[in-house]
Formats: C-alpha cells, sequence, structure tokens
C-alpha cells in the first residue's frame, strides 16, 4: 500500500514548486542512506528517510532522490531492487522512477543550472548551505500544515500512544522499576498499531523526572514517588508526542499543588491557541500562570514580568512550551519571515517563532522541575538571590518534576 495518493503527492510538489518562486534553481531532495553501526560489519542503524524525501515521494526506501527542473517538473530517481535484497530483506516495495545510477547524466545536460540539494544530500553532490538554507524555508512553509493524509496517519499514532500510556498508568506502583513500565507501555503501543516509537521512551521515577530526557533503568518506584512519562507511537514516521506524570500511590499536598499548577499552566496555554495567536506568547501565558503560582507557594519573590524578564522562572521552566511534532517529533518549526534565529521568551531559546495557522500541529508541554544542575548552580543562585526563596526551596525539591504534554 503507498503511503499517500497520487492526488496528495502531486498537490504536494505544486505547493513545493510554487513555494521555490520564480526563476527557481534545479532542486534534489535525497532519501539519505543507511547509517553503519560502529564495527558492526554489514549491520546498519534503522533508516529513517529524510522528511522532506517522505513527504514529497511517499517512499521510506533509501538511496532515492527526487529532482526538480523549473522547465521539465518532478523527475523520481529510485534504486532498483538487487536479487542480494530480495535475499536478506524479502520483497521490497519500491516506488516506480527512474535509475538513481541516471541521475548523473540527468545533472550533466542540465550543468549550467543552479542547484538546490535538500533532504539528505546524495554524497556525489556539492551543496551550497546558503541556498539550501533558503530553500528549505521555502519548503517548510509549505510542509509544516498538515493535510488530511497526514492527520489520518497520526490519528493511529495517536490511538497507539493513548493505548500505551493507559498501560503505563496502570503499571505503576511502589516496586515496579521504570523499564518494566517502559516494556508495558511500548508493547501496549506495538499492539495497537505503532510501528516504532518517536523517540526515546522517557520514564523518570522521583528525582529522574528531573532530568528532561531522562532514558528509563532499572530505578524501582517508590510509594512517595512521581513518575514521568513521555512516550510516543509512531506510524511511518508520524508520532504523537505525550507526557503524563503520575503519583506512584497517591499526591503528596506538595505534589498535588505542584501537579494543580502544571495543569493549570497547560490549560491556559491551550486556551490561547487560535489561529493568529504568536508561539511565544503562549509560552508567555504558560510562564505568567508558573510565576504566579510559584509566588503563592512562597518560592518566588517579586513582581510576575520581571520574573518572567529576568529568566528567574527559568530555573522552574527551563525548556519552551512545545513544538510542532507530526512528521518526526520535531517537525519541521522555523519563524517568521525577517526574525532572528533564537530569539528567547522567559529566559529561554524557543524553537518556534511564527503565529499559529490553520493545521499547525504543536505540542503544549508546560513543566516545573527541580533540576540540581540548575538549582545547585552558583552563578544562578547568585542571579537570582533575591527572586528565589531558595531555603523555602528545599523541601519542594525530591518531587524531581512534572510535564503535562498533549
Ligand atoms: N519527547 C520529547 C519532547 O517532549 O519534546
Ligand atoms: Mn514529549
Ligand atoms: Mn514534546
Amino acid at each position: 500500500m503507498a503511503l499517500f495518493s497520487a492526488d496528495i503527492l502531486k498537490k504536494r510538489q505544486q505547493q513545493a514548486e510554487r513555494a521555490f518562486g520564480e526563476n527557481p534553481p534545479l532542486v534534489l531532495i535525497g532519501a539519505g542512506n543507511p547509517i553503519s553501526k560502529p564495527g558492526g560489519l554489514d549491520q546498519t542503524y534503522p533508516f529513517i528517510p529524510h522528511p522532506e524525501y517522505l513527504w514529497l515521494t511517499g517512499s521510506t526506501r533509501w538511496g532515492g532522490v527526487l529532482a526538480f527542473d523549473p522547465q521539465q517538473g518532478w523527475t523520481h530517481f529510485v534504486r532498483p531492487v538487487t536479487p542480494q535484497e530480495r535475499l536478506w530483506e524479502g520483497d521490497p516495495e519500491a516506488p516506480e522512477g527512474k535509475d538513481v545510477a541516471q541521475l548523473s547524466e540527468w545533472l550533466n545536460t542540465r550543468s549550467n543550472h543552479p542547484i538546490v540539494v535538500l533532504g539528505s544530500p546524495p554524497e556525489t553532490i556539492e551543496d551550497n548551505a546558503e541556498r539550501t538554507t533558503e530553500y528549505r524555508t521555502r519548503l517548510d512553509s509549505v510542509r509544516r500544515i498538515k493535510d488530511a493524509e497526514e492527520l489520518a496517519l497520526l490519528k493511529t499514532a495517536v490511538h497507539a500512544t493513548a493505548s500505551g500510556h493507559a498501560k503505563a498508568r496502570e503499571t505503576i506502583r511502589p516496586g515496579a522499576s521504570e523499564r518494566l513500565i517502559q516494556i508495558e507501555l511500548e508493547a501496549e503501543m506495538f499492539r495497537n498499531g505503532a510501528h516504532s516509537m518517536g523517540y526515546g521512551t522517557i520514564v523518570g521515577a522521583g528525582t529522574h523526572a528531573a532530568i528532561l530526557h531522562f532514558a528509563p533503568g532499572e530505578q524501582i518506584v517508590q510509594p512517595e514517588d512521581l513518575v514521568l512519562i513521555d512516550a510516543g507511537g509512531a506510524v511511518f514516521g508520524y508520532t504523537a508526542d505525550v507526557t503524563r506524570t503520575y503519583p506512584a500511590t497517591q499526591f503528596t499536598p506538595q505534589q498535588k499543588d505542584a501537579y494543580d499548577l502544571v495543569m493549570a499552566m497547560q490549560q491556559e496555554a491551550i486556551s490561547k491557541c487560535h489561529i493568529g495567536t504568536e508561539w511565544h506568547d503562549v509560552h508567555r501565558v504558560a510562564a505568567t500562570v508558573l510565576a504566579r503560582g510559584l509566588i503563592d507557594l512562597g518560592i518566588l519573590n517579586g513582581n510576575v514580568d520581571e520574573l518572567l524578564d529576568t529568566g528567574a522562572i527559568a530555573l522552574f521552566f527551563p525548556h519552551g512550551i512545545g513544538h510542532m511534532v507530526g512528521l518526526g517529533v520535531r517537525d519541521v518549526g522555523g519563524r517568521a519571515p525577517g526574525r532572528e534565529v533564537g530569539r528567547r521568551c522567559c529566559g529561554v531559546g524557543i524553537r518556534v517563532d511564527l503565529p499559529l495557522e490553520e493545521n499547525l500541529l504543536m505540542t503544549v508541554e508546560p513543566g516545573l522541575y527541580f533540576v540540581p544542575a540548575i538549582l545547585d548552580d552558583p552563578q544562578r543562585r547568585e542571579e537570582f538571590k533575591q527572586s528565589v526563596d531558595w531555603d523555602a526551596l528545599e523541601s519542594w525539591r525530591s518531587i524531581g518534576g512534572i510535564r503535562i504534554e498533549d
């Protein structure tokens, strides 16, 4: 079964062509090649096609190149199936197209045209970083809008992900290990339609929850632990990205206050997600809720806007409110034309710097963390001497961290 219909692929290619503008160059979009495991002889890491190539061709096969010529349109060059491949891997579904061996001839007959290489650049072709950035930005502007066929894949990924998280919830109890929770969660996602995990599953018990991308290990859940789980099932590379934080038994009063605060951040942030809202403003809304809450809990002192503008709030919320998700856990992203790279907000770099549009797919993932690497840093303690009640903070640290992501 083809991943996308011929109609939708044609539409995407037309959209890309329009985005390339007047007098476009030749554009090559490479699928990429598998990466060998060091010392692994013939072993490779699982192949992930470059998302630009997958989106424009619907093919997950390595070695292909989609080529655009402004006069002649699109030509798909594919790697032919070999007898060796049939022997070791079975009969793959190879897309229709010309043998990729003919690409150099295609290029030779157009040698006086400027060329831009997107996707994973084929090794033999020299690219120009500046032009690549320009045309990638143009392609991003159409690729970040999710179409109906992408949303259908994502619905399957979301169903698998919801099933896995429900299973994880049942598995959490004192005595269970992070690994057991991971196993049960991932198995349930696969049972419910996931092909792979969209990213490395995060299961952090107790203070491990303060490590933003903690990889689960043998740690045993204790009765007073919170357990943070961030995991998403993927279908053909389309992934969900969901985080839940649960008490091993029941919330302590402090944990409940902290959890309710993160929930309020998320609800307030989601309520601001309308067409036209600046993504930075969504972050700021969540940071505002957190600052007010931490003042009420006696952890922060002072004026809310000042706590945001000085970056004091980032001691407890050290990442952005979310990112684009879909074809990969970090989908497209980017910034509106003319904006500087890496504009910061509330003390953190925010990956996405755009107003919201219809059919963008964003995660909203506020968090409140007590990260030793941040809180024990002498420079920060000096800088935020007045903003934080450092003594009052001590009793909160065992919470680790809380994130809620949808
Ligand atoms: N799963 C990593 C993230 O939430 O972005
Ligand atoms: Mn996540
Ligand atoms: Mn995320």
